[in-house]
Parts: C-alpha cells; sequence; structure tokens
C-alpha cells in the first residue's frame, strides 16, 4: 500500500507543492529516497529512523521507498523529515490512514522525536491555504503560519508523538494564535541631529517619495548618524506589504519566535559583505539582504568600500525589484524592492574639499575613490547629499528647536498617501513616485510652462541623461506632493535638479 503526505518546496517564496509517496515493501530491511532531493533530504534517513525510534515505533524490517513528487522539482532542506514520517507512520498503521488529507507538513525531526523549527512555515501556511487545505508545522512556527487566515487549520506538535496522539484523538492539539511584535525598534529621533538642514529635508524627500539617497562628506558629520533616523519618519507597512516581507524573512529564518513586525525593514549589511550574504544563494538558497530590505531601506555605510562585484549586483534588483539567483540546475527569484539608502567620505583619507585642508595625493585622492562607485549605479541615485562638517556652532546650539521625527513622519504620511491614492487610480500597483514607470511619471509629473523652461535650460546645460531626466520628474513629483501641489512648478523642478547634480564631481548625470 502507498501511504501519501503533502508538503511543499519552495521556489522563491512561493511554495509549490510536493507529494511524499512512502511504499513499504517486500525485500531486505532499507528506506531509500527518490524524487530529486538534495543532501540535507537524504539525511531525513536517518533522522527519520531515531525519532520513530525514540517514539516507540519500530521501523519495518522491510524495504521502504519513498518517493518525492513532481520528480523533476530540485527539494532543498530538512523540512520533508515530517511529512515523510508521517506518510511513513501512516503506512505502518500507527496513524489512520486518512487523517493526512486535509494537510501540508514540513518540519524537522530531532533524534529523540521532537520536531525542530524550519524556515517557510508562513509561505508553507499560505501555500496549503491556497490549496484549501490545514498545515502541520513545528510548534514554534505555529504563530507565524496562523498569519495566513484565521479560518484555516494549523497544528504545531512538538513532537510526533503528540501529532500521533492528537488523531488518534487521545490529546488535543489547540490552534496557535497569530503573534505580532509589539513596538517600533528605538531609533534616534531627528531632533537629535544639530543643522544639517539640507541633508535632514532631503532624508525627508527620500522617505516621503522612496527616493534613493547618497550622503557625501568628511568623517564624523553625521551621515551613519542621519541614516539611521529615516526608519523614525518611514510609515509602517501597508497589509500586503507586511505579509510579502514576512514570508522573506520567514523562508530566510529570520522570523524570531514566529512574530511579524509591521516596522519596515531597515538592512545595514557590513562592507565585508559578500556577493552570497547581499543577494541571497549560497549553499542553501536564501534571500540575501536585497531581498531582507524588501519594502523598506538598504543602508550601505562606507559605500565604495563594498566590493565591486557586491555593488555591481545591486543593478538588477534596483531596475527590476527583483533577484534572480542560478543555482546548480535551476533559477530562483526573490522580490528585493528596496530603498537604497548610502554614506560616503568624499575620498579615502575622508577630507577632500573641506576647507583648508589639502590632500596628499591632490585630486586623484578624490577621484579614484569616487570611481569604484560605477556611473550606471550612481544614475540609479536620485538625491545625492553633500553633507559638511558640523560646525562647533551648531553643535553647541541647544537640541530643542529641531523638529521630532513625529513632526516629519506625519507630512511623509501625508505625502505617501496622495501618491497611494493616485497610482491606485491609475490602475498601478505602485505606491511611492519613485517606482512610476517613465511614461506614467510622464503624465502626472507633467510640469508647467515656467517648469518646463527651467527643465529645457538645465538639460542643456548640464546633458542630463534619459533615465537622469525621469528622475528629475520623479523628485519633483514628490516635492510637490510633499507640498500637497497638484501640479509640479518651477520650485520642485529646481530643488530635485539641484539633488542630482549635487555633488557632481562624483559623477556625471
Ligand atoms: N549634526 C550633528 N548633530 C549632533 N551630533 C552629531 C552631528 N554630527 C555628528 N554628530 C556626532 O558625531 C558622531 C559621529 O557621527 P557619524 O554619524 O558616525 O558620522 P559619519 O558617519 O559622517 O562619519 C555621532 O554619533 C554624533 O554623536
Ligand atoms: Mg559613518
Amino acid at each position: 500500500m502507498v501511504a501519501h503526505c503533502a508538503t511543499v518546496a519552495f521556489q522563491g517564496i512561493t511554495a509549490v507543492p510536493v507529494d511524499v509517496q512512502v511504499m513499504i515493501g517486500p525485500g531486505k530491511h532499507a528506506m531509500h529516497i527518490v524524487g530529486l532531493a538534495d543532501k540535507a533530504v537524504a539525511e531525513s534517513r536517518e533522522r527519520i529512523g531515531a525519532a520513530l525510534h525514540a517514539s516507540g515505533l519500530a521501523m519495518p524490517h522491510k524495504k521502504i521507498t519513498v518517493n518525492l513528487a513532481p520528480a523533476d522539482l530540485p527539494k532543498e532542506g530538512s523540512h520533508y523529515d515530517l511529512p515523510i514520517a508521517l506518510a511513513l507512520m501512516a503506512a505502518m498503521g500507527a496513524m489512520p490512514a486518512d487523517a493526512l488529507d486535509g494537510f501540508i507538513a514540513m518540519g524537522e525531526l530531532a533524534l529523540d522525536g521532537t520536531i525542530a523549527p524550519v524556515a517557510g512555515a508562513l509561505p508553507a501556511a499560505m501555500g496549503a491555504n491556497a490549496l484549501g487545505k490545514g498545515l502541520i508545522c513545528p510548534h514554534v512556527s505555529g504563530s507565524e503560519a496562523a498569519w495566513a487566515d484565521p479560518e484555516m487549520d494549523v497544528l504545531a506538535p512538538r513532537s510526533l508523538i503528540a501529532m500521533a496522539n492528537h488523531f488518534k484523538g487521545t490529546q488535543h492539539l489547540s490552534r496557535p494564535t497569530a503573534g505580532m511584535r509589539d513596538g517600533q525598534l528605538a531609533h534616534g529621533d531627528m531632533a537629535d541631529i544639530r543643522g544639517q538642514e539640507t541633508a535632514k529635508r532631503a532624508l525627508e524627500v527620500a522617505a516621503a517619495g522612496s527616493h534613493n539617497l547618497v550622503f557625501v562628506g568628511p568623517p564624523g558629520s553625521g551621515k551613519s548618524m542621519l541614516a539611521s533616523r529615516l526608519p523614525s519618519i518611514l510609515p509602517p507597512l501597508q497589509p500586503r506589504e507586511l505579509l510579502e516581507v514576512s514570508m522573506i524573512a520567514s523562508i530566510a529564518g529570520e522570523l524570531a519566535d514566529g512574530k511579524l513586525s509591521s516596522a519596515r525593514p531597515f538592512r545595514e549589511p557590513h562592507h565585508s559583505a559578500s556577493m552570497a550574504a547581499m543577494v541571497g544563494g549560497g549553499l542553501k538558497a536564501k534571500p540575501g539582504e536585497v531581498s531582507l530590505a524588501h519594502n523598506g531601506v538598504l543602508f550601505l555605510d562606507e559605500f565604495p568600500e563594498f566590493t565591486p562585484q557586491v555593488l555591481d549586483s545591486l543593478r538588477q534588483p534596483l531596475e527590476t525589484g527583483e533577484i534572480v539567483i542560478a543555482r546548480a540546475n535551476h533559477r530562483v527569484s526573490y522580490p528585493s524592492r528596496f530603498q537604497l539608502i548610502a554614506a560616503m567620505n568624499p575620498c579615502r583619507c575622508g577630507m577632500a574639499g573641506e576647507p583648508g585642508h589639502t590632500c596628499r595625493r591632490g585630486d586623484r585622492c578624490a577621484a579614484d575613490y569616487q570611481a569604484r562607485i560605477s556611473g550606471p549605479l550612481m544614475d540609479r541615485i536620485d538625491l545625492r547629499v553633500e553633507v559638511p562638517a558640523v560646525s562647533a556652532a551648531d553643535l553647541m546650539t541647544p537640541a530643542a528647536g529641531g523638529e521630532t521625527s513625529a513632526t516629519i513622519a506625519a507630512r511623509v504620511a501625508t505625502a505617501r498617501a496622495v501618491q497611494a491614492e493616485r497610482y491606485a487610480g491609475l490602475g498601478l500597483h505602485i505606491t511611492t513616485n519613485a517606482l512610476a514607470p517613465n511614461t506614467v511619471i510622464e503624465e502626472v509629473a507633467r510640469p508647467d510652462a515656467a517648469g518646463q523652461q527651467l527643465l529645457r535650460d538645465a538639460a542643456d546645460a548640464m546633458k542630463f541623461s534619459a533615465r537622469g531626466y525621469h528622475r528629475i520628474l520623479k523628485t519633483a513629483r514628490t516635492l510637490a506632493d510633499l507640498e500637497g501641489k497638484d501640479t509640479v512648478g518651477r520650485i520642485h523642478l529646481a530643488e530635485a535638479i539641484s539633488y542630482r547634480m549635487a555633488g557632481r564631481r562624483l559623477t556625471s548625470a
């Protein structure tokens, strides 16, 4: 007889159904797993044998064949233990044969028969729900899985024995509750930053339209401090965004204690980060920083210190909002629509351009350092902001008087609401100006006559690229939205152009 248990394989953050088939047949005692399984799956054999033994069930002394169908779908990870063990128990008669019909199961087994946590419970639950089934998952993943749908069945047993007892009716498993992490993470307040009015304004614009931004300035001028305040003025995630972000975190195994959070992701990988850490992949296919920053912020401090390969790899997700990783025999893709915030010194010694400073290496120092950021990458950054050293006078002014994060966040939220409504009205699945397609931005950011004149003059004088042109329109649209204006005017364009042209020696737009 063949017993079945449904489970899933992950392709990116999508859960694809997999049917585990177990047959106990005549022959020498052995267990074979077939169906394009990787090494972690092949090791299931040992864990399942030990876990069944610890649960008081002896493995039958017969030939056991396990097939993971469809056979051409690659199977990675250790979450196949539980469905294989459950199907085997059904085949042995240790469990009612039809008990598993309405469920998808996933989980790793420990040698003592307990069920260990695995990544991906939330996407698995969403997949199960789409098929009209319930989910059997490890105990700690229960509160994460419960998010998929309040109506669906979620069983989160601690051990194989608890699972078998539930199906026999001797012990009832209650449905786990969906957990939410309370409170936002602690961030500093914008009011802590003295002076730097231009930089603070640029940060507000970036937050309002989800524009990419780079801060350039000498060490100690407050670039890292400014960037770290961005989360304090960003609006919380929308329900749909929250689910996407959480699915990625779940696949990456980063949903601590299975609780979700509505705070926008803010990822700050160190500049020594490897390709695999940044874009994902590696031994086990896992989302990288660019995906963990989806719907949020990727902050790269000491921007030019990242390796050129890592910097280059950002171009694809910046353009398409998605990252594709090649695996041994297939490809996976993860969503990665993030807002890039970078900070850099103007040169290696950090002091280029400072009044009264002459670099030993002359202009080459700054030129060499800035050349590490390729033109095409810099081209995708709308706001380029020079952050001068803070003066002693600024530092000595009392901290009070500066705007608080709450005040700025309210303006950002209003501007975002305007954008969301505009793009929803056009039937588009975008919520901010930075993400608007070029044809759309030409329509919604059409400048008035004075604005058009300015744009023409500036284009002639500064020779910006076609991409530069559209990006200036996007920033200008955000500036008008912050002001509550329907039409993009000369003043908005002038400010947008100034952001794009600031630090012009950095790059040609
Ligand atoms: N504008 C400022 N207002 C208040 N404190 C500042 C300011 N700029 C710098 N500081 C102080 O200097 C420290 C170093 O700033 P940091 O953001 O690390 O500089 P950078 O990243 O530009 O090298 C901060 O932790 C903060 O205490
Ligand atoms: Mg810094």
